[in-house]
């Protein structure tokens, strides 16, 4: 009977086991429908200290581009310049950004998902100074909200914190 009762006891701890893990992953499941390497990076931390003004970055977050930009003042100024009654898809820059200088964006298109261009020095940024989608001309501003195009809302703020002033936990 001890024998059993060890069987026993040892197949209720791995049921437990899996419970717990499938209970854990099925969020990520869920949102993405991603792979299992994928679902290890289900937040990454970004250090920012080597991004200088006027220029992003590109990193890979939950099998996404996630876009972040260290804006200029006049970026900033732009992105906060527009009146809401202009936009598509009606949001304050201060609604988008933690921090004002630093702009974090998921880097696919509202439209059909293309990732836009705009992130690497020299690549077209479109009429909006922010991101040119060229799968069918969306284009956003310097906050990421869509000005043109086929793009119905603006390119989504992921969850993030702050670290410390140069790194950001994302997701
Ligand atoms: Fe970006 Fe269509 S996917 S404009």
């Amino acid at each position: 009977p001890d024998e059993n009762r060890r069987d026993f006891l040892i197949l209720a701890t791995t049921a437990v086991g899996v419970v717990g893990t499938g209970m854990a992953l099925w969020p990520f499941v869920d949102s993405m429908n991603a792979s299992k390497d994928v679902l290890a990076l289900a937040s990454v931390e970004v250090s920012l200290s080597n991004i200088p003004v006027g220029q992003a970055i590109k990193v890979m977050w939950r099998g996404k581009p996630v876009f972040i930009r260290h804006r200029t003042e006049r970026e900033i100024k732009e992105a906060d310049d527009v009146a809401l009654n202009e936009l598509v898809d009606p949001q304050t820059d201060d609604a988008r950004v933690e921090k004002k200088e630093w702009l974090i964006l998921v880097g696919v298109c509202t439209h059909l998902g293309c990732i836009p261009m705009g992130t690497a020095t020299g690549e077209t940024r479109g009429d909006y100074d922010g991101w040119y989608c060229p799968c069918h001309g969306s284009h956003y501003d310097t906050s990421g909200r869509i000005r043109k195009g086929p793009a119905p809302l603006n390119l989504e703020v992921p969850t993030y914190s702050f670290l410390t002033d140069t790194s950001v936990k994302i997701g």
